[in-house]
């Protein structure tokens, strides 16, 4: 997540009944942290699982619980408290709570609110799994969605109630960024953005091989930026101990010849490619089979390499290419070498890392380079800078209807 993802955006925070009432306190944490400001709003089954006190300190404000708070000035909560909102999240959303909002009921001070609200509405739900499957319930939320409501989730997994199916809340970190991508602008609706991202492992034998400080960092947090602003993303990634983001399908690798035949599989379906990957120049040519042995005379092992496909020139090299961007690490002379590689590679755009020291750190700086000049973005952290990039890519996106 980066600094002030969410920085003013107001939420209120609807709690309702259910034991997943705990993972609140942590997405409380997560979006505070990301600039939003949370009014958390509890029914009464809820406070049985969670207090108001814990709800307050987290989120900074006071906990409105009655629908007769005589706190709001002029004693109209149930308006009041969503005027200023950018949208309502309701999580938990119980059973009850989802039928009461199908059928527009306002008879405590959350569904009042719901029901007298003039901004978007996210539900949450969290339930077990039969109740989920319920075909009432099911009937409900398909009413929800019809309603034009954001249903976020369910999981499938383990239940508080010992069952395992459908029904469990997303983890507050999968509703955190469920509720981010729900305020990214759309940029990239409908386009599907293929990447490459991290390291490749080019192996010498079973045991060792040739990588390098690629922590994956920066095509994570652009395969994350293109998921939030619509896009289908399908991101190849080197070894790399990083998350998957948040629906984003993810093809794990190891060899640059492993990536490239993944790239080249997928790439017809792509509108933009982004290699984003430190692909290993050469490989070996035949690892040992066997881990190398340090022989009696301690002779030192040589090896002969072979050079490694270059993805992405491949891909713009394609008859109908998808846009394509590259990026460049140079040790100097960022300004010289960006523009030429840019031309070499046959890229519309290439993203110049500047200065070598970005692997593994998390923000950057970048140079953009293109036919008609280089334009400097200014340090941010990646996930901004992941934000700015998309944005920058969707504005030189050719028009949908002329793309291959
Ligand atoms: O030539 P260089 O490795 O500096 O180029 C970097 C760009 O080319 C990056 O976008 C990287 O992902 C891509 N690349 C590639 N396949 C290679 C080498 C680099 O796709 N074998």
């Amino acid at each position: 997540m980066a600094t002030a993802e969410l920085a003013g955006k107001h939420l209120v925070l609807g709690m309702t009944g259910g034991i997943a009432c705990y993972k609140i306190a942590e997405l409380t944490r997560l979006l505070t942290k990301a600039g939003a400001t949370v009014q958390v709003v509890m029914t009464d089954a809820a406070t049985q699982f969670i207090t108001p006190v814990t709800m307050q300190a987290l989120s900074g404000r006071p906990v409105y619980t009655s629908q007769w708070d005589a706190r709001v000035p002029n004693n109209m909560a149930h308006i009041d408290l969503s005027r200023e909102a950018d949208a309502i999240v309701i999580a938990p959303a119980s059973t009850d709570f989802l039928a009461k909002l199908a059928h527009g009921m306002a008879d405590d001070l959350l569904s009042t609110l719901c029901v007298a609200r003039d901004c978007p509405l996210l539900v949450v739900p969290a339930m077990n799994r039969q109740m989920w499957q319920h075909p009432a319930t099911q009937r409900n939320v398909a009413q929800l969605r019809a309603d034009g409501v954001q249903v976020l989730g369910p999981d499938s997994g383990p239940q508080a109630c010992g069952e395992v199916g459908d029904g469990r809340m997303l983890e507050a970190a999968a509703t955190y960024e469920a509720i981010a991508s729900f305020f990214a602008p759309k940029l990239l609706a409908g386009r599907r953005v293929l990447l490459t991202a991290g390291p490749t492992f080019e192996p010498l034998d079973p045991v060792r091989g040739i990588t390098n400080r690629s922590s994956g960092k920066m095509g994570f947090a652009l395969a994350r930026a293109a998921q939030q602003a619509g896009a289908e993303v399908h991101l190849v990634a080197g070894p790399v101990a990083l998350e998957t983001p948040w629906g984003v399908f993810r093809q794990d690798v190891q060899t640059a010849q492993q990536m490239h035949d993944a790239v080249m599989h997928a790439v017809a379906d792509a509108d933009i490619f982004i290699g984003v990957a430190a692909v290993a120049d050469w490989r070996v040519d035949h690892a040992s089979e066997h881990k190398i042995k340090k022989t009696a005379d301690r002779a030192l092992p040589s090896f002969a390499f072979v050079e490694n496909p270059d993805i992405l020139a491949s891909v713009a090299k394609l008859p109908h290419p998808p846009f394509a961007v590259g990026f460049a690490a140079e040790s100097g002379d960022l300004e010289v070498h960006g523009e030429e590689k840019r031309v070499r590679k046959n890229v519309p755009l290439l993203i110049g890392n500047l200065g070598p020291l970005t692997f593994g750190l998390d923000d950057n700086e970048v140079i953009l380079f293109e036919a008609g000049g280089a334009t400097k973005l200014p340090r941010a952290d990646k996930q901004t800078l992941a934000r700015a990039l998309i944005a920058e890519i969707a504005k030189r996106l050719p028009d949908t209807s002329l793309i291959r």
